[in-house]
């Protein structure tokens, strides 16, 4: 396994194991790894030839007020569990590398973008959506994989794909959750012992909606309302959305019917936390 800094170590190896006509997965992710990661390099690992991991914490879609200066790194931990799960190559580039004095090109979403998440983090994915779409240039990878943890994103990125025409496939992968049910995410060494518990709101809330639906419950605000008050019966969460969304557009439905995403982001303390559910009644 290789840890590279520069897109032109990149280019090389990748430029190398095409030659030989090998196919490339790729993993982009923002280090910190834990199990969530691990599935999605594991997966790339039993379809590709060779697996590229990204580890970038990108500026780009961080807001002003967001976590950017203290979002965890640990790149000698990270390389280990790469390594440990069959990984080829490792881009680790400094924000320079990929963002020079003149920066100046962005893919700019519209619609799915301006919903969820884009509400309360309006530049986060401009930021995320020309990160992909460079390093994508760079990796130039067959297949690359991302985590229905992250819904919205996993959406976007599979439109983005399509409307521009770029040549890989998108895989999505599920949430890996802690034993409790509390989602993987690197952003949870943020909370403290009450916080943690108090976490368990978000994965629970959506347990509670899911036997409703399953119970053959079909009214929207009844579903959302079931998960806005197990939410805020606990004092330390304070709620940013809750939508009961098209898995595809993001636009809030007004029926069951069809296959929906059930999304909530809620703030544990000062922590930001997101998880989902997709129901199917098909
Ligand atoms: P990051 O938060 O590090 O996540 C990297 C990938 O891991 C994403 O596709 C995310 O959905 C997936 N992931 C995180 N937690 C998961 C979990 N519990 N189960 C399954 N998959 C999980 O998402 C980003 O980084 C960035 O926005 C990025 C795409 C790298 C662009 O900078």
């Amino acid at each position: 396994m290789k840890l590279v800094k520069t897109i032109e170590e990149v280019r090389n190896q990748v430029r190398e194991w095409k030659k030989e006509g090998m196919s490339i997965g790729f993993v982009p992710t923002m280090g910190y790894l834990h199990e969530g990661h691990g599935s999605l390099i594991t997966k790339a690992r039993e379809n590709n030839d060779k697996v590229v991991v990204s580890i970038f914490v990108n500026p780009m879609q961080f807001g002003p007020n967001e976590d950017l200066a203290s979002y965890p790194r640990d790149i000698e931990k990270d390389s280990k569990y790469v390594e440990e799960l069959g990984g080829d190559l490792i881009f680790n580039p400094e924000p320079e590398e990929m963002y020079d004095e003149g920066f100046c090109s962005y893919v700019d979403m519209s619609v799915l973008t301006e919903e969820l998440c884009g509400l309360s983090r309006p530049v986060h994915f401009r930021g995320v959506c020309t990160v992909v779409n460079k390093l994508f240039n760079i990796v130039k990878p067959d297949r690359a994989y991302f985590g229905q943890k992250d819904a919205q994103q996993l959406a976007i990125i599979k439109r983005m794909v399509k409307d521009l025409n770029m040549d890989l496939e998108i895989i999505g992968c599920p949430i890996i959750r802690e034993e409790d049910g509390l989602a993987k995410s690197s952003r949870n060494t943020y909370l403290n012992s009450e916080e943690r518990k108090a976490a368990l709101v978000l994965s629970k809330s959506l347990e509670l909606a899911k036997e409703k639906l399953e119970s053959g419950c079909k009214d929207v605000e009844e579903i959302r309302n079931i998960i806005i008050e197990y939410i805020e019966n606990e004092p330390l969460a304070k709620i940013d959305y809750v939508k009961i969304v098209d898995t595809l557009t993001m636009q809030q439905v007004t029926t069951l019917d069809k296959t929906v995403l059930i999304a909530l982001a809620v703030f544990i303390g000062k922590t930001r936390l997101i998880d989902n559910l997709v129901f199917s009644r098909v």
